[in-house]
């Protein structure tokens, strides 16, 4: 069964989507394509968004979306990922998780005959990707020629970030302390898709160099989900990568600040740039539901 697990799995795809987000976005969906369709959402960590946007998604489309938080599952007691898999396949078209582990999810995916759509791993976020993407375009109406440097933690969002944006022509920098780095097979995999779209990717922990020629700039939390207790290390070591106004006059006249949310204002980004003239990031959130609509009628349509 297809699966939504990482920006790899709609390499193909990935302009189809987001066509399909901008049509949705301006009202240009048939009327209730997931009639009777119902979506699990399983979460082992906290959401705003991708709660909402994927159960208001669902409505929307026809459908009805049931969230299940694992602490109430029986997965949650040791219940095995692939009884889950399979009993829930048994009851819904669909299985959406946000999951501390990749690894699980890749296990749910092994098992389920229905597809699923990750929410967001350790290792990954392909929907927030999606909607960056989206809102990328809506911003300056193309990819080409423009160049995105994600500012911080090498972490689930810049990993998403650094396959999509290959994908879309983009070139894209990472600006990170040594010892943070993006996953390193992701890095390469990416590296694989510039090269074949002939853009191009660099990590450097120079701030200067990676904000060369940028068009958007992006962060996020210093302290994902999951990494609390590194949370006073990485304060130390993030501190220099801060996303302030000095950092922004780098980047090329009218560029956009991004963040995927939650944000932390006064750690990786300055209250003046998230809230000020330059930063796009409601419009993002409001992207994640337009994308994953998509991703839910393409998934999910008979
Ligand atoms: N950006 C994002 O995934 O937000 P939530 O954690 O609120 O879902
Ligand atoms: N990198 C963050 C993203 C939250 C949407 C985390 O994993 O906590």
């Amino acid at each position: 069964m297809d699966s939504l697990l990482s920006v790899c799995d709609i390499k193909e795809d990935v302009t189809y989507i987001l066509d399909l987000a901008s049509k949705i976005k301006a009202g240009e969906m048939e009327e209730k394509p997931l009639q009777d369709k119902t979506l699990a959402m399983i979460f082992q960590k906290s959401s705003t968004r991708t709660r909402v946007s994927f159960d208001v998604g669902m409505y929307q489309l026809g459908g009805r979306a049931i969230f299940l938080s694992s602490n109430d599952l029986q997965m949650g007691r040791g219940e095995p990922i692939l009884d889950t898999a399979k009993v829930l396949s048994r009851f819904v078209d669909g299985i959406m998780i946000r999951a501390i582990k990749h690894s699980d999810v890749e296990e749910l995916a092994k098992y389920s005959d229905v597809p699923v759509i990750s929410g967001l791993t350790d290792l990954e976020h392909p929907c927030q990707a999606l909607a960056d993407a989206l809102t990328i375009k809506g911003h300056f109406g193309t990819f080409e020629g423009k160049k995105i440097c994600f500012v911080g933690d090498g972490n689930n969002v810049c990993n998403s970030l650094l396959l999509i944006a290959p994908l879309l022509g983009m070139d894209m920098s990472v600006a990170c302390p040594k010892g943070y780095e993006p996953d390193e097979e992701i890095l390469n995999k990416a590296k694989e898709f510039a090269t074949e779209n002939n853009t191009e990717i660099t990590v450097s922990d120079d701030i200067g160099i990676a904000l060369e020629n940028v068009d958007v700039v992006y962060t996020d939390v210093w302290v994902s989900m999951g990494d609390e207790a590194e949370a006073a290390q990485r304060e130390i070591d993030f501190a220099p990568f801060q996303v302030n106004t000095d950092l922004m006059a780098l980047a090329n006249e009218g560029a956009i600040f991004m963040h995927c949310l939650p944000a932390i204002r006064g750690q990786e980004v300055t209250a003046d740039v998230i809230d000020g003239p330059q930063s796009v990031i409601y419009d993002e959130a409001e992207n994640r539901m337009h994308a994953q609509k998509a991703v839910l009628y393409y998934y999910l349509k008979d």
